[in-house]
């Protein structure tokens, strides 16, 4: 049985404890009736995150944007779109989040801006324009067609033409996104004085968006044919990103993006580092961790709902992790289908339980203590981008995008409007309001289980061991600190499973189960997809 033991448990920052929840401020909460969400609305919700247990929030983009990619596009760095509120609302949400101990995450989205952006209005307005090369231009081939076979990551090719100025411009998501030059020193300058902005005003860090595109390949080449059952294929692309993703001098800019982050107390630097395995994350980290403090681990996120793979993936992290690195681990986010749908919902407390046991930083999406499923959403009301321009994959993202649940109120009590999304139909059912009621439902699974997480050191910080000879179906593990030994069991199979911790401890009391069975002994057995977290002796 192998052991990995957290570092610096003595004294921990306040991001290695702490629970991370996603809002996709969108679909939050609507205070206004336009039907969608808004800062307000987050305010007026505060206490009820604050009742969940988390720690910290991640707001998903809000700033000015013409929403081709719902925020994602972002038209000024340094103020808030007037759908969401304005800069004295932020500030107001900033100060009661503070006085309730809680802390605000932002997104920063460096590798492309809105084309709607002043800086690409210039940009494109001549080819002697100052800020020409803020973004990345090129000529041309003699035919006519693009400089070379980059595509967009939300399909099709990654140039597009400017009849004004007679050149491609390079835009890796969509044509309304186009690509800063992160190349040129005063794009740079501009864009870590945004993060000043924010950093200045007391948020307590970011989360960084699409990282791994930052720089390109300065010789233009072409990607080479993805290889068949590769990464890239998977994600519907004919050609595997070489020149376009994780070049080297992308690192760099990480390490630069930190500094500015260090001028600043105890903020906190999260990076969306989509990398084909656990090994492509160390670099991030850097060396000596001056990159990420969060490089997230998406790892899991993409693997079956299978006990001896998650392990494997888990330990093949653990393994490789640069002394000081804490490892953090993600189930849900405004990206990828719903953990309830894509696991089945019989596992989805199960999820929660491994997400929020392991060793690792857990990011929460909003919904998912709800036990929240994809919508299905009528092809007319689809609206994601990514979804309506490659019909022939499962990537729109509408699905795990709907609003939150409240009550069972029209619309969920989520505005007083017509909501952006539908409100998923089981919505008179599955709500807060309803859930808190429920001694034994999802919300209140969640909020015993993050507070047994912030209450126990064993689970925050404790060091960490798989239990083997358990069985295929069954994965489990001890977390132990300050004389306590915490057993986490979580079986995987539609089948009951024997369990036997005689080889372990005299006895086993039941904290926490997602079925909330008591078990008792150290012989139980556990029902199909029950998971349960259990004091030892
Ligand atoms: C990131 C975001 C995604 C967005 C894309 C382009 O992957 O998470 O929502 O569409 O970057 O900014």
């Amino acid at each position: 049985m192998k052991t990995y033991h957290p570092d610096g448990t003595q004294n921990p920052t306040w991001w290695q404890t702490a629970v991370f929840y996603q809002i996709y401020p969108r679909s939050f909460q609507d205070s206004t009736g336009d039907g969608i969400g808004d800062l307000q609305g987050i305010i007026n919700r505060l206490d009820y995150l604050v009742d969940l247990g988390i720690n910290a929030v991640w707001i998903s983009p809000i700033f000015p944007s013409p929403m081709a990619d719902f925020g994602y596009d972002v038209s000024d760095y340094c103020d808030i779109h007037p759908m969401f509120g304005d800069l004295a609302t932020f500030d107001r949400l900033l100060a009661e989040a503070h006085a309730r101990s809680l802390k605000i995450i932002l997104d920063f989205v460096p590798n492309h801006s809105s084309n709607q952006h002043p800086w690409f209005l210039e940009s494109r307005s001549s080819r002697d324009n100052a800020k020409r090369d803020w973004y990345i231009w090129r000529d041309a081939k003699p035919d006519g067609s693009p400089p070379n076979n980059w595509i967009s990551m939300f399909g099709g090719s990654a140039w597009t033409w400017d009849e004004k100025t007679q050149q491609y411009y390079l835009h890796s998501f969509l044509p309304e996104q186009p690509d800063l030059n992160w190349r040129n020193p005063d794009v740079v300058d501009a864009m870590h004085n945004a993060l000043r902005f924010w950093l200045k005003r007391g948020v307590d860090g970011f989360r960084v968006d699409a990282i791994l595109c930052l720089i390109k390949h300065e010789d233009f080449l072409d990607n080479p044919p993805v290889a068949p059952g590769s990464f890239w294929e998977a994600w519907g692309h004919q050609f595997e990103p070489r020149y376009t993703v994780n070049q080297p001098e992308m690192f760099e800019h990480v390490r630069l993006m930190r500094r500015v982050f260090d001028e600043f107390e105890e903020r906190v630097h999260i990076g969306e580092t989509s990398t084909e395995d656990v090994a492509g994350l160390i670099p991030y980290y850097g060396r000596p961790l001056d990159g990420y403090d969060i490089p997230f681990n998406f790892k899991l996120l993409h693997a079956d709902w299978h006990a001896p793979t998650m392990r494997q993936i888990i330990e093949d992290y653990y393994d490789i992790l640069p002394a000081g690195g804490w490892p953090n681990f993600v189930f849900g986010n405004h990206d990828i289908h719903r953990f309830a749908t894509r696991y089945g919902y019989e596992n989805h407390r199960s999820v929660a339980m491994l997400l929020l046991t392991l060793w690792g930083i857990p990011t929460l999406y909003y919904g998912d203590e709800l036990g929240m499923e994809d919508v299905f959403i009528p092809v007319e009301q689809r609206v994601d981008p990514w979804g309506i321009n490659m019909p022939e994959g499962d990537f729109g993202r509408d699905p795990e995008r709907t609003p939150m649940q409240w009550d069972a109120s029209p619309h969920a009590g989520f505005t007083s409007g017509e909501p952006w999304l539908p409100v998923a139909d089981d919505y008179q059912q599955r709500n807060v309001a309803s859930q808190l009621a429920d001694e034994q439902s999802t919300l209140n699974f969640y909020k015993t289980l993050i507070q047994l997480r912030r209450s126990r050191p064993a689970l925050h910080n404790g060091a960490f061991t798989f239990v083997d000879g358990l069985g295929d179906d069954l994965l489990a593990y001890l977390r132990a600190a300050d004389g306590q030994r915490l057993l986490v069991c979580l079986n995987f199979s539609d089948q009951a499973r024997p369990v036997d911790l005689s080889h372990l401890t005299s006895s086993a009391e039941t904290l926490l189960s997602t079925h909330f069975t008591a078990h008792s002994g150290t012989t139980f057995t556990l029902q199909p997809h029950e998971s349960v977290l259990l004091q030892l002796k």
